[in-house]
């Protein structure tokens, strides 16, 4: 994936963490170094860094920096340090479970640290190992997610995706686009048709650049045109990400994944979701219960015009994920295996696995 720039990356020499701004994308390929927990804050929560694993360890790597960058010695100042900077981490957005379950396994690794009484350099040293591990982990669970979903595509099909669910939105690789690149370099002759995925544009802006990139046959249809191409018999597939899988099956990802997942079930087409564990919320019992993030509705009414598209003062309701129900939902894809229905079985098992 050499063409792809890493979304996350630790620059240990310098203590900063770097990533590419997805904001700029697709015009400018512009790295940014963050050193404090109040950049890496605002870089998760303007989306400079986005997408549910990369979100995940941009965090780990904030609370590694924050105690870096700290003065604390003691292993309650550093643990108070580290907890203050993961409880601001955890603010940044709502949805992803990535980015608690990152935070919860750095306090883990930390309270393991305490307990065997480490020095501050060895506390240090297993916080930049448990988020580089997260890392180098998120990116062979791509791998893997990559080989199971290749399994139930055939040569040829035209597969539809939405959002950005790639190298950018994870370590490496991608989940929903890991089956692509797979099926690119294995010589399948996949179509991709990438929803533009209003209103930031996730799927123009980044999954259509990604996969250009890396030479991908890749058609972008505005979000209202996915109806068109499956009725047209174009779509064999769809493929999609996910932020939260809940015990149950129900799944948030972006918002509009739920339609294309209705017209899916319409048109007879299979509706995959790519989960990697670190997704999958087996105490959240069902989508009900997943907070979803409202953002400003100035990303519908302005942002990516020269002038406001909407009359001045119109109320806007911006919701950024939706939930789609665990019946439209054929198979969730994960680095263990393939849940099928019921997901409230399967996933537990896997999970167990
Ligand atoms: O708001 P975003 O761009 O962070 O939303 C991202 C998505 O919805 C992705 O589909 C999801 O995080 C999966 S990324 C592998």
């Amino acid at each position: 994936m050499a063409s792809i720039p890493l979304s996350v990356s630790l620059d240990d020499e310098q203590g900063e963490l770097v990533i590419v701004d997805q904001t700029l994308l697709p015009g400018e390929v512009r790295f940014l170094r963050l050193r404090t927990v109040e950049q890496v804050w605002e870089a998760i929560r303007s989306l400079r860094v986005r997408g549910a694993p990369a979100i995940g360890i941009a965090a780990a790597f904030g609370v590694y920096l924050a105690v870096r960058h700290s003065e604390a010695v003691t292993a309650e100042d550093i643990a108070q340090t580290a907890s203050a900077a993961a409880v601001r981490l955890a603010s940044a957005r709502p949805t992803a479970v990535n980015l608690f379950w990152a935070l919860r396994r750095m306090e883990q690794r930390l309270a393991a640290a305490c307990v065997l009484g480490c020095s501050r350099d060895e506390m240090l040293a297993a916080l930049r190992d448990e988020a580089q591990a997260i890392r180098d982990e998120d990116a062979a669970m791509c791998r893997s997610i990559g080989e199971h979903a290749l399994s139930l595509l055939q040569p040829g099909w035209g597969i539809l995706t939405h959002c950005n669910a790639g190298a950018l939105a994870t370590a490496e690789f991608g989940t929903a686009l890991a089956p692509i690149y797979l099926g690119q370099e294995r010589g399948y002759g996949f179509h991709v048709f990438a929803d533009e995925t209003r209103p930031l544009l996730q799927g123009a802006r980044l999954t259509a650049w990604e996969l250009m990139q890396a030479g991908v046959d890749v058609t972008l249809i505005c979000d209202n045109m996915a109806a068109t191409v499956m009725k047209r018999g174009w779509i064999q597939a769809v493929l999609v990400g996910c932020d939260r899988v809940a015990a149950y099956g129900d799944v948030a990802n972006k918002i509009g994944t739920l339609g294309v997942a209705v017209l899916a079930r319409r048109f007879g087409i299979p509706f995959y979701v790519c989960a990697p564990s670190s997704t999958i919320d087996l105490e959240c019992p069902s989508g009900d219960s997943i907070v979803i993030e409202e953002r400003d509705g100035r990303e519908i009414t302005s942002l990516w015009y020269a002038r406001p598209m909407a009359p001045e003062g119109v109320g806007v309701f911006n919701p950024a994920f939706d939930v789609t129900d665990a019946e439209l939902i054929t198979a969730i894809i994960t680095e263990k295996g393939i849940a099928r229905p019921p997901f409230g079985e399967s996933l537990r098992r896997l999970m167990q696995a």
